[in-house]
This record gives C-alpha cells, structure tokens and sequence, in this order.
C-alpha cells in the first residue's frame, strides 16, 4: 500500500504509529490500572486508531479490502499486546501483595510501652470504689481552697498552728485569702452546704502542705475524706466502717487501732494506726489517718439539727495506704516517676 499514492489518510505509516504508540504505552504501564487508562486512550473511541477506522467510508472500493485487512491488523496487534500485559501485571501485583502481607510468625514481638496509670491514681480509684459499693457517693472540692473553707469552717481558730506559714501554701495575693488546700476535710463543709440529708461521700483528692519529702512525708499528697451524716450514727459506726475499709486495703489480717487525738471540727477525735509486720526497723503500728464524730459547731454552721443528725468523718493518706500495702520503705519512690518502681504494680510491658 505505500508504494501506492493515496487520497484517504489510512495509509501503512499513520496505522503503524497508532499501534506502535498503544504496544509502548501499555509496555510502560506498571500497573492493572494504568494499563486499562492506556486503553481507553490508545484504542477508545476517541484513540488515533478508532479515527482512522472512521475513515474507512473514504476509502475507495478497490483498496478497501486490503485497507480492512490492514485495520484489522492492527487493532488485533494492539488487542492481543493488551491481553499479554495484562497477565503480566496481574500476576506481579499478585505476587507482591502475597509478599507485602507476609507475617513472620518466628519474629520477635515489638515490646511497645503501653503506659499505665500511676499505681497511687490507681488505688485512689479502688479505696473511692469500696465506698461507691457501699452506696456512698464521690465529693469533689478545688484544690485552690478558700482559707474559710480550709480552716475556719473547720473550727481552726485564726492563730492555729497548722495556718501558720511553715505548714500551709498561700497564694498571693494574700487578702484574697486562697491557699492550696492542706487537706480533703473542706470537701465536708461543701457537701454539707450542698446536699440534703443523709449525707454519705467520699473525697479522694490532691493536698498540699509544706513538709520536706522524707521517706514517709511529701509535700504534695493525696488523702481520701470520708462523711456520713445520718441519724444515730455513733463512733461504732465509725469503727466498723473504718475497720471494713482497713480490711479491704490491708486484707482480712489487717490489725488496727484508735488513739485519741485532736482535730477542731471533730469530737472525739482520734488517730487510726495500722499494724506494719514488715515495716523496715521492725514491725510497728503506724499512722494512717485522722478520724471522728462530726462536731456539732461545723453541724450547726452547715445549717443542720445536730440534735436530729450526728455523724463522723475521716480523712486517710493514700500515699500512705500503698506504703503499708507493699511495704514500702519510702515514699519518695511514688513520687520521683522512675517508671522501674510503677512496673512492680503491673501494667506497664
Ligand atoms: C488530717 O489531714 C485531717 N483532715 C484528717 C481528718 C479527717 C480528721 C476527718 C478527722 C476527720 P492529718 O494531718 O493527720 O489529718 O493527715 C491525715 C493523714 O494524711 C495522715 O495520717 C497521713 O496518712 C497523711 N499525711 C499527712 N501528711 C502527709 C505527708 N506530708 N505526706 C504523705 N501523707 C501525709
Ligand atoms: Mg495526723
């Protein structure tokens, strides 16, 4: 045919780039995808070799055999050139998904740090949860306390020695009278002023106080205050509520006792002491927390009968708790976030 001047464009040479074009694009395609875009562009109804197939009208009677032949050549080279990659790429990209989602079950696993809550949020949690079973309810209160809150709702005479600077954080400015409270019993003055009666809560929360970090004293702490006002409640409900609670922290061999001691918002008043069998130095009894009947003054200041309503409080050290939970030698251990000392409470990989 070339040797053979024609009027209509389909000639060897035009026929031959429309294929040559296809056979190099779908040669490059590199994937199934691509390769069905090569398609559509080299042999579609918009591609060089769907136009000159459209010309075929032009093409006089005589060549339009060899002309037809020609084009069904061609499109059969591009056709068959399509079907052959195709099973190329469909095998490659089978082969490197098998490779990509290959597990090596022999490798050693990742030793991620998954993290963990620290051991002392974690028993606030639990000691908050054996009152929640009891059908007590959680109090909260600001950290950033009013001093009327702290101490004078408390029944702590303006000249107390625990207001004194050395013991308490005040914040500036001082006529605003705000401190960092240095301890959970103002949360008993808000649920009083809050709620109705009876009254059963808990308070676990953070306190501050200005006492060097020793093996048993850090002066950021977190205590867990505990209110029930009701009708005839007595110190024996104190006790047993107190020993229930030592038991569940300490186990059922758990020995405690009471001392007198004195607090201004609670009459009688008295410390709690656990035994530590292993305490370093030899076994001992050693301060847990505070605790009493709720002095009828902070009744009458809330607003309440305290011929009608009694009542008691206490407010335990949760630094403390863990301590004797695992005999621990010194508190400052909790504190200095080496996470070597949380790993011995779990969570941590
Ligand atoms: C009080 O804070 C009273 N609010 C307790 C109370 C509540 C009495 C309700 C009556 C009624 P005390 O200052 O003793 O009391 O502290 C209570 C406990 O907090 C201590 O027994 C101890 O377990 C813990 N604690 C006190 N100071 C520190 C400290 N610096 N570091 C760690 N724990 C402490
Ligand atoms: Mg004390």
């Amino acid at each position: 045919m070339s040797d053979t001047p024609s009027t209509h464009p389909i000639n060897q040479e035009a026929v031959e780039a429309a294929v040559e074009a296809a056979l190099a694009a779908f040669a490059s395609a590199a994937t199934v995808a691509e390769l069905k875009a090569a398609r559509t562009e080299h042999s579609g109804d918009a591609s060089a070799i769907a136009q000159l197939n459209a010309q075929m009208r032009q093409v006089p009677k005589d060549e339009k055999a060899a002309t037809g032949k020609l084009m069904g050549q061609a499109r059969g080279r591009i056709e068959g050139a399509y079907k052959g990659r195709e099973a190329e790429l469909i095998a490659k990209e089978a082969a490197e998904r098998l490779v990509a989602e290959t597990v090596d079950v022999t490798r050693a696993p990742v030793r991620a740090r998954i993290g963990s809550r620290h051991p002392l949020a974690q028993l606030q949690d639990e000691a908050a949860d054996i009152f929640i079973g009891m059908g007590w309810e959680i109090a909260e209160g600001p950290e950033l306390e009013h001093e009327w809150f702290n101490f004078d709702a408390l029944g702590f005479d303006p000249d107390h020695p625990a207001r004194a600077m050395q013991d308490t954080f005040f914040v500036e400015p001082a006529d605003r009278h705000l401190i960092l409270r240095t301890h959970t019993s103002p949360v008993q003055i808000r649920s009083l002023l809050s709620r109705e009666l009876p009254v059963y809560v808990v308070c676990p929360g953070r306190v501050y106080r200005t006492d060097e970090l020793d093996a048993t004293h850090t002066p950021v702490f977190q205590q867990i205050e505990g209110l029930a006002i009701d009708k005839g409640l007595t110190m024996a409900h104190l006790r047993g509520t107190l020993e229930h609670f030592a038991r569940q922290m300490f186990g059922e061999a758990a020995k405690i006792r009471l001392r007198p001691n004195f607090f201004p918002f609670t009459e009688p008043s008295a410390e709690m002491d656990v035994w530590q069998p292993n305490a370093k130095g030899g076994a001992r009894w050693v301060e847990w927390g505070g605790c009493g009947m709720v002095d009828p003054r902070v009744l009458a200041a809330a607003g309440i009968d305290a011929d009608e309503y009694q009542g008691f409080a206490f407010g335990m050290g949760i630094e403390r708790t863990l301590q004797f939970r695992h005999d621990l030698n010194d508190m400052r251990d909790m504190v200095e976030g080496d996470v070597r000392f949380n790993r011995q409470f779990g969570g941590l990989v």
